[in-house]
């Protein structure tokens, strides 16, 4: 038997990864079954994958609960990358106050509960969003005093029961974009830049996910030092993949704006020989076969943690 690999996507986000396409074909080549599957599909069943992994689980923000529910439900009866807890403590942005605490540089954060009116900036642009949030969904920018917007946004998001963030716009975004560092494996893999997104004025974005301008960036020393510090201040090392967003402060140093644990987009397809190495990562997590089985991921190189054992 094969080993088998479920892409976990989303009814909402079918077909929407520019990634899976790669993934995919980068696991076949090692000769394993892959396909994507919907989170919220009642009638997967997960029991049949060796692996499940969080890929373009993209509505999950506005039913963290339900999602939350079925990741455990699925680990209870294969494996899931990145692990459950890791999931459950990067889908809420407020692991941001605990780099802070850990002395990671990150965007300075205000967060308010349901009920507690945050103060807005009086005296520079400020953003406003969601700290459970993806894909830019439900976020606008605000020029100082601005009052309208983005109080009607947190009451909004207070009424559905939401955390919302105020913070600062670093607006080294608009010339010099985000850096987004990804490691794969534990590794810096590669990296990417992505142009600013918030525009002045405008009204959050309803759709599944704002357009990006992206490509290839390799990150600064400082920016690679940033994201490691940030993944080691979460204990967070050494996973199959992990992105750290990183932008500019007004003093050119990088500060965390997000890191993401649960369904990055890892930009694979923009960088050689990153989807065979996502492929490897993955490879590497398969659970080793009983004695007899076929090898799971036969073409998957040899020695490393999870590969199959053979007669
Ligand atoms: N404080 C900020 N300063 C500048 N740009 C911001 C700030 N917060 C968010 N943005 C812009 O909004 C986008 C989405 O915000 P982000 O915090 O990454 O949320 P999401 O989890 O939805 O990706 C970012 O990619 C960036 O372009
Ligand atoms: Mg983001």
């Amino acid at each position: 038997m094969r080993s088998r690999i479920a892409l976990a996507s989303a009814r909402a986000a079918w077909g929407v990864d520019p990634d899976e396409g790669v993934v995919l074909a980068a696991l076949r080549a090692r000769g394993v079954a892959a396909e994507p599957a919907a989170w919220d599909d009642p009638a997967v069943d997960w029991a049949v994958f060796d692996l499940v992994v969080l890929r373009s689980t993209w509505d999950y923000p506005e039913r963290l609960a339900a999602f939350h529910a079925w990741v455990d439900a699925v680990a209870s009866v294969t494996r899931v990358v990145n692990p459950p807890a890791v999931v459950r403590g990067n889908t809420d942005k407020r692991y941001l106050a605990r780099l802070a605490d850990a002395g990671v540089p990150v965007v300075p954060t205000w967060f308010a509960e349901p009920g507690e009116d945050p103060a807005l900036p009086r005296d520079e642009p400020f953003v406003v969003k969601p700290a459970v949030s993806a894909g830019s969904r439900d976020a606008v920018r605000a020029e100082p005093g601005e009052t309208a917007r983005p109080r009607a946004l947190i009451e909004r998001l207070h009424a559905r029961g939401r955390t919302v963030m105020v913070q600062p716009y670093l607006d080294s975004v608009d010339a010099r974009g985000e850096t987004a560092v990804i490691h794969l494996d534990g590794v810096c893999s590669h990296g990417v830049r992505k142009g600013p997104i918030l525009v002045p004025g405008a009204e959050p974005l309803d759709g599944l996910h704002a357009p990006e301008d992206l490509r290839l960036r390799d990150p600064r020393h400082d920016e690679r030092a940033v994201a490691e510090a940030a993944l080691a201040a979460l204990d967070a090392t050494g996973l199959a993949y992990a992105r750290v967003d990183l932008v500019d402060d007004a003093a050119g140093a990088p500060r965390v704006l997000e890191v993401e644990l649960t369904e990055p987009s890892l930009f694979l397809r923009l960088a050689p020989g990153a989807p065979e190495r996502f492929a490897a990562a993955l490879a590497r997590r398969l659970p080793t076969r009983e004695h007899g089985d076929a090898p799971g991921g036969a073409a998957a190189g040899s020695g490393g943690p999870g590969e199959a054992v053979g007669d």
